[in-house]
């Protein structure tokens, strides 16, 4: 739903096109708020079970009719498996579930927080961490992070390929879950993670799962907007990442911190980067935007000017990846 309008300027047979995505998007907080109460009823979670619809029923505690009803919105729209028998979730659904249950989350404190409006109105971002959020939510965001970590992991080495024995920052790392996965496969690299302060709770927790990689791995709370607190950490390590982060801090504050990098890092240092940029493609990339901006960030590099922001900050030939069938890129410096 989020094509361009045809070559000749025109928008298909009379503009309907044009009026059928503008309809499908003002209605499409519908399946938000649908998918949410599905979400809080148990009702993904109970075809994640394979439950058939008179157990969901009872998991749900919804009226039977009414459950038909959301099977059949559901198949339509290609979150269950056409068909009849017992409903099933379309394959890769699954991995989601968790960031449904986050997003409604962060969806109900930004909408109780009015964050929008105000960071249109100029009167600054609302960072969901940036206030005391119930540890079940800072889990639940965390959780949801950490889904990609082990494919993210993958992409990191296939670029950082000289790092088996590495002293890796990961600022931006969250509860860990890359620098966890990274672990797995480099059994003699160390691990600093950087992140705010509530994520060092999600940290331990992580951790405590793996408690063999406990004298390899270690949280410290920092705040990237305040970069120059992180001049040691920067100069000590081998492998720097910033995987989905810069989008998140004020223009000021991106290049601020690749400025520190390029500052306090030494030497053959290889610097990994990760950003949906505005070149990428999916139906999900313009409603990212919509997070920055809730966030306070203006964030809109392709993937040209973010390359030439490295550039200017010091980072010679930037080297590109775009990860098949995902919208964001990977790049790579290292420090001259
Ligand atoms: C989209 S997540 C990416 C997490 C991880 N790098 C990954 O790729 O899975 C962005 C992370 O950046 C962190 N972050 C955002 N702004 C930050 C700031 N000002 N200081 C420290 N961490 C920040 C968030 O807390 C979050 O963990």
């Amino acid at each position: 739903m989020t094509g361009e309008a045809g070559e000749d300027g025109k928008d298909g047979k009379d503009g309907k096109d044009g009026a059928n995505r503008l309809l499908f998007w003002a209605m499409a907080g519908k399946m938000t708020e649908l998918l949410f109460e599905a979400d809080g009823a148990g009702l993904l979670g109970g075809l994640a079970d394979g439950l058939d619809e008179a157990e969901l029923v009872g998991r749900t505690g919804w009226n039977p009719e009414a459950l038909a009803s959301v099977l059949e919105v559901f198949r339509r729209a290609g979150i269950v498996t056409p068909g009849g028998g017992r409903p099933r979730l379309a394959p890769g659904v699954e991995t989601a579930l968790p960031l449904v249950a986050a997003e409604a989350r962060l969806a109900a404190w930004h909408r109780d927080n009015g964050s929008l409006a105000r960071a249109l109105a100029g009167e600054g971002g609302s960072d969901p961490l940036d206030a005391p959020q119930p540890s079940a939510v800072i889990r639940g965001f965390a959780e949801a992070m950490g889904q990609a970590a082990r494919g993210t992991a993958l992409m990191v080495r296939r670029l950082a390929r000289r790092a088996a024995d590495a002293r890796v920052l990961d600022l931006g790392g969250a509860d860990g879950a890359v620098a966890m996965a990274l672990a797995g496969a480099w059994p003699a690299a160390t691990f600093t993670v950087v992140d705010r302060k509530p994520l060092h709770a999600p940290f331990g927790q992580r951790l405590g799962a793996e408690p063999a990689l406990a004298a390899r791995i270690r949280f410290a709370a920092h705040d990237l907007r305040h970069p120059q607190s992180l001049a040691a950490l920067i100069g000590a390590a081998d492998v720097i990442l910033l995987l989905n982060v810069l989008h998140l801090l004020p223009e000021a504050g991106i290049d601020a911190l690749l400025g520190e990098i390029r500052a306090h890092a030494r030497a053959g240092c290889t610097v990994v980067l990760r950003e949906l940029t505005a070149d990428g493609g999916g139906d999900l990339a313009p409603l990212f935007l919509i997070d920055w901006l809730r966030c306070g960030s203006c964030f809109r590099d392709d993937a040209g000017a973010f390359a030439r922001r490295l550039v200017r900050a010091g980072f010679p030939a930037p080297r590109e990846l775009a990860l098949a069938g995902a919208p964001d890129r990977f790049f790579m410096v290292e420090v001259p």
